[in-house]
Parts: C-alpha cells; structure tokens; sequence
C-alpha cells in the first residue's frame, strides 16, 4: 500500500474540476487504488477520499467515519435523499478552510463493491454529509461551491478555541 499525494485546490483546481469516468472493470489496479486510498485517508486523518483527489479520474470514493467501518464505493449514485441539515465541512484539498454547507438530512446511495456486487446504504449526519461531498468530487464539484457561507478567520480561531477547551 502506499500514500498517495492528495491535489490540492490552490494548485491543483484544474484536475479538481474534472469529472471522473465510470468503473468498467474492477481489477487489480481498481483494487490497489482502494486500498491506497484507505491509507491515504487515514494518514491525512480524513474521513473520506474521492479518486479524482489523487489524481485518478475513477468513479471511486471511500468513507470510513468510524474505524472499521469501511465504506468502499464503486460508481456510486445517490438515490434518495430527504430533509436537510446545515453543518460546518472541510476538505482535504482545501486544509485550512470550511465551509458552512446545506445539506440533505438522509441520503441513499447505491454502489458497486471491490467483489462487484451492487450495494445499497443510507446514512444521516456526518455519513449523509460525506456521501454527498465525496460524489461531488466525481462531477469536479467542491464542498465550497455552494456554501452558504466560507469562514472567517476570526470564527477558525474560535473553532479551535472551543476544540482545545473541550480536550
Ligand atoms: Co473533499
């Protein structure tokens, strides 16, 4: 496995604007794009991964909130969603910056797993937030977009304060 370097918005828009192509074939170069992307993920102590962001123009995303639980998504769809929910959301190609973001409350998904059976899976809060962030990746679309609002530096200062207080 390897760590793979994750673009980054202020170098890298361009390649970030793209749109990725649908997984045909799921081979061994799909499978070890996973597996480095996991690790990748997991060393930017991120919370989900799209290829694009490595460079990779695949309809490929992974999600793990919570450790172990491992969401691995091949050409995946969102196929129902309801209700909303306003959060504040980050990005690994833009560290640094957040953005407070609208999004549904509960959303669906179908995908293709690594074994190539399709799959169905329903999250709400962070999970139905990542599910939606991560498939924007695929169609070149960032979390700041279509933000209601970018942060203030002053309002990260505060967020950290809160966050060391909390510790
Ligand atoms: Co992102």
């Amino acid at each position: 496995m390897a760590i793979l370097n994750i673009l980054n918005e202020n170098r890298n828009l361009f390649e970030l604007r793209k749109k990725s192509r649908p997984v045909e074939k799921i081979n061994r170069r799909i499978t070890t794009l996973l597996d480095d992307m996991r690790e990748t993920v997991k060393h930017a102590e991120g919370i989900g991964l799209a290829a694009p962001q490595v460079g990779v123009l695949r309809q490929v995303v992974i999600i793990e909130i919570e450790d172990g639980d491992l969401i691995e998504m091949i050409n995946p769809e969102i196929i129902y969603k309801d209700g909303e929910q306003i959060e504040i959301e980050g990005c690994l190609s833009s560290p640094g910056k957040y953005a407070e973001t609208i999004r549904p409350a509960t959303v669906k998904v179908a995908y293709t797993d690594r074994n190539g059976d399709r799959k169905e899976r329903e999250g709400t809060e962070l999970l139905a937030r990542a599910f939606c962030h991560e498939i924007d990746h695929l169609n070149g679309v960032l979390c700041f977009d279509n933000a209601q609002r970018i942060l203030s530096k002053e309002e990260l200062d505060e967020m950290r304060k809160d966050e060391q207080e909390s510790e």
